[in-house]
């Protein structure tokens, strides 16, 4: 999960790394009093979860409070990368002498966390990577010492600090590092960091990711999630606990284990080239034990997305048999009653098929189509979506 910028000042502020007040706001009026609370020069900045927000026009500087109205009412409603702003965060102006970068990351192919920090912090981050990759420096953090003073200090000089900084770098590097672990982020990424003109170091900028397989260990964590943001029916399938993820087409998919769903998704695009070109609406694995309830809540995910036609189910039989999936079919369709309207195509193998199959005939439910194999189920799917 990643997290606003506001939200990741707070976690920074818990951790004692030094940050700016801010106040979130989301209309003019808001950000007015805000700027008058805060006094002084303050920066209005958009929240959303993009980066390049300066150079699109969403980070803005005010002086008096009514720049700051001003400032707000170009901001929110910005349409940045897709991201439209509707909030955003009224900070306290930093005199800004030199801006840094550090981040501390998971690194999954070297089974390591990795830092990276700069000197020349501000600029994309991917950009000096490509065009001065000598100015970034790349440090290995082993996850079980971490980040102690001496490996920050050893980080610092690897980044080329100055001297006299690398002291007070370090030490925000360590509390830094104590977000990362202490909240299981896969990511801590704090650009710019800055040497203000009276001698301090601020994190100005911050991203986080949590972790979301940690979330047991972080009651608190849950409230950081904007669900206002997310796609409605994403939503409601995590909230039924079901693997799902909205795609753009017109077959909904439901099976079970991410393996069979994923060359499921493969076969009725394949299949759909035949048929107008209609492609798998969604992925949606039910997993292992696919029980009338798991199966209708599935359902009631895929048909509530208005792009989807038909739906295929495609089940392997493991140690929830066949018959138990057929029943949950059947029973699904009873749960949902009227709301159930478009054609369902399913296929089922493995433990108990033919009992499973016999279940599904019996109940000669007319959205029902049974297919043999997998490619007949796609291809008969597909063709239902294309009418
Ligand atoms: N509180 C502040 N006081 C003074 N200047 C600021 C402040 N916040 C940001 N700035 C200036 O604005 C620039 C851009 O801000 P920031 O890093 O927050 O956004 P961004 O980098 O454009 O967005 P993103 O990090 O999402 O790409 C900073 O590099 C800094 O020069
Ligand atoms: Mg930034």
């Amino acid at each position: 999960m990643d997290l606003y910028e506001y939200q990741a000042r707070d976690l920074f502020e818990k951790y004692e790394v030094p940050v700016l007040p801010g106040i979130v706001a989301e209309t003019p009026e808001e950000v007015r009093a805000a700027a008058e609370k805060l006094g002084g020069v303050v920066v209005v900045k958009a929240q959303v979860k993009t980066g390049g927000r300066g150079k699109a026009g969403g980070v803005k500087v005010a002086k008096t409070p009514d720049e700051a109205e001003e400032a707000a009412k170009a901001i929110l409603g910005l349409d940045i990368k897709g991201h439209v702003v509707k909030r955003v965060m009224v900070a306290g102006g930093a005199r800004i002498a030199q801006e840094f970068y550090f981040s501390v990351l998971l690194d999954r192919a070297n089974r390591s966390y990795l830092s990276l920090t700069s000197v020349e912090g501000g600029m994309e981050i991917e950009v000096l990577a490509v065009e001065k990759p000598e100015a970034l420096a790349r440090i290995e953090v082993d996850p079980i010492a971490g980040i102690d003073i001496a490996k920050a200090r050893e980080i610092a000089e690897a980044a080329n600090f100055p001297a006299e900084l690398v002291d007070k770098v370090a030490d925000v590097f360590v509390k830094l590092y104590a977000v990362y672990t202490g909240e299981d982020a896969t990511l801590v990424e704090v650009n710019p960091l800055v040497l203000t003109e009276e001698g301090d170091i601020i994190a100005l900028d911050g991203k986080v990711s949590l972790d979301e397989n940690a979330s047991f260990r972080h009651a608190d964590h849950a409230a950081l999630e904007d669900t206002a943001a997310e796609d409605p029916l994403e939503l409601k399938a995590k909230e039924n606990d079901l693997n799902y993820v909205k795609l753009d087409g017109e077959v909904g998919i439901i099976g079970n284990g991410a393996g069979l769903v994923m060359s499921t998704l493969d076969v009725v695009a394949y299949a759909g080239e035949a048929h107008g070109g209609v492609k798998p609406a969604n992925f949606l694995d039910i997993g292992g034990g696919a029980s009338a309830a798991v199966m209708a809540a599935g359902l009631d995910v895929i048909l509530g997305d208005s792009q989807v036609k038909s739906v295929f189910v495609n089940v392997f039989g493991g140690i929830t048999a066949c018959d138990a999936v057929a029943n949950g079919i059947v029973d699904a369709l009873g749960i949902l009653g009227d709301t159930a309207t478009k054609p369902l195509v399913v296929r089922l193998d493995g433990n108990k098929v033919d009992e499973g199959r016999a279940i599904l005939q019996a109940a000669n439910h007319p959205l029902i189509t049974l297919a043999a194999t997998m490619d007949e189920g796609a291809d008969k799917a597909a063709e239902l979506a294309s009418r």
